[in-house]
């Protein structure tokens, strides 16, 4: 009875495009613009971004479905959803780690769309451009290590959030995608003309799409399964969360390609409006997580309408990583309202503010509090690691299982919504039993160092 009258009043999407926005509002961020970028960089290119492809589309799509079913299907939070369809056992563990998940990295995303919102400022007053291109570097060091600014830029960021999540699924969070990522579309595809049209781009294409497979090492194959996973918000329930509010009769295969094909495409069209600007100008690709903010004003310095396209970049980086930062939110405020029996309100302002209290030492660390580490690390790269490389992993791990093993086959074979006995639907379970677990397991013992030592121990390492 009680059930009957949560569900309800359980807010649903109001379309199938208001759907598949938000979906693709959350995948497309941070690590779109600002990680894949300067990954592609230091990896060398055309051959790390073949590996990542491979990842979308082996293990990125099938894990995305599998967690549009398990929302769909239940109706319910991240944490709900695995009690829902195994009562009384322990699977719901993966939605409270999915809940963490979101608690970390929501931290240290405001901070970095923070610095995106203080650069677009900076670059509508002019103050961006007038510094000379060799002291750029210095200044967003001096600048992510002041102890007020970014702080405050990260209150704001976090403000943002908080008012259009409280204001609910179809008036808030579909409401602002819809407006949102059509406008991102646009920003990008400016920023896109202008790269190509500049003399000596070509290179930067090149790099993009010529690959250099000699360049691949191990750690190129980790760092793309990995970033598969935080590039298309995978391995913390927000697909799930989002999942949740999808009405029955919306094919949940067609939507878990369209948003990842809509993901990847992003970023790789991203990369194509930085890449030949980087080359045009004779930057450094391979300059870090600094790329977009150092090297990438200084190319702007250099072209012409500089200023006006430098404001569009930074708008396009903050308008990103907003959506995302949406689907982030989403995830410990639906558990916390069924939960708890919080209201929408309490649990948004409540849980946005430890949020953003939590990454207050995260942004410090990169300044005032650099002497302080955990185990070897800053606080910011420590709560990064911690999230991305081990919490999510293994969230898509434990997801993947879950559907694949746990429900049971008649189940699972049910609930993605592929045609029943299909080869497609074998695929799939197949992939969520077997490829998909082994897979992430080995990046999972590589980022904690296990990898090594069973390598070791098994005498296969020196
Ligand atoms: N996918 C987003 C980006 O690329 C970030 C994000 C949103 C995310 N929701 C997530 C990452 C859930 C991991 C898990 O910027």
């Amino acid at each position: 009875m009680s059930k009957g009258l949560a569900q309800q009043g359980r807010e649903q999407w109001k379309s199938r495009t208001g759907f598949m926005l938000a979906a693709m509002g959350s995948a497309i961020g941070l690590g779109n613009i600002w990680k894949f970028p300067y990954i592609t960089g230091e990896y060398g290119g055309a051959a790390f971004i073949i590996v990542y492809l491979i990842c979308i589309a082996l293990i990125g799509i099938p894990i995305m479905l599998a967690e549009f079913a398990i929302g769909r299907n239940t109706q319910k939070d991240a944490v709900g959803s695995f009690q829902e369809l195994t009562p009384g056992k322990p699977w719901f563990i993966t939605g409270i780690f999915g809940v963490i998940s979101a608690f970390l990295i929501l931290s240290f995303y405001g901070v970095v769309a923070g610095w995106a919102l203080s650069y677009t400022t900076k670059a509508m007053s002019g103050d961006l451009l007038a510094i000379p291109p060799d002291k750029l570097g210095d200044h967003f060091g001096g600048f992510i290590g002041t102890s007020l600014g970014p702080i405050l830029w990260q209150l704001l960021f976090m403000a943002i959030v908080i008012v259009i999540v409280v204001k609910g699924i179809k008036e808030g969070i579909e409401k602002w995608n819809k407006i949102l990522m059509p406008a991102l579309g646009v920003l990008l595809l400016i920023l896109v003309v202008r790269g190509l049209t500049l003399p000596g781009s070509s290179e930067g294409v090149a790099f993009l799409f010529s690959p250099d497979f000699s360049a691949l090492t191990g750690e190129a194959i980790l760092v793309a399964l990995g970033h598969a996973f935080f590039s298309l918000s995978l391995g913390m329930g927000t697909m799930i969360t989002y999942g949740s509010y999808v009405p029955k009769n919306i094919n949940l295969p067609t939507a878990a390609t369209g948003v990842s094909l809509a993901d990847t495409g992003f970023a790789l069209v991203a990369g194509l409006a930085i890449f030949p600007a980087l080359f045009a100008f004779g930057m450094d690709p391979g300059a870090g997580p600094g790329l977009i903010f150092i090297t990438l004003p200084a190319v702007f310095d250099l072209m012409p309408f500089g200023q006006f396209f430098s404001v569009l970049f930074f708008l396009l980086i903050s308008v990103a990583a907003l959506t995302s930062a949406i689907s982030i939110l989403e995830v410990p405020v639906a558990y916390f309202m069924r939960k708890f029996e919080w209201t929408r309100k309490k649990a948004t302002w409540i849980l946005g503010t430890i949020i953003f209290l939590f990454g207050i030492p995260s942004s410090l660390s990169l300044g005032a509090w650099s002497g302080f580490t955990i185990f070897g690390k800053g606080f910011f790269d420590a709560v990064d690691f911690l999230a991305s490389y081990i919490l999510l992993p293994l969230g898509g791990l434990l997801t993947a299982l879950f559907v694949g093993w746990a429900i049971g086959k008649k189940k699972a074979e049910e609930i993605g919504g592929l045609a029943a006995g299909g080869f497609v639907n074998k695929l799939w379970i197949v992939t969520l039993r077997f490829i998909a677990p082994v897979l992430i397991l080995i990046v999972l013992l590589s980022s904690t160092g296990l990898l090594d030592v069973i390598l070791k121990a098994i005498g296969l390492k020196g």
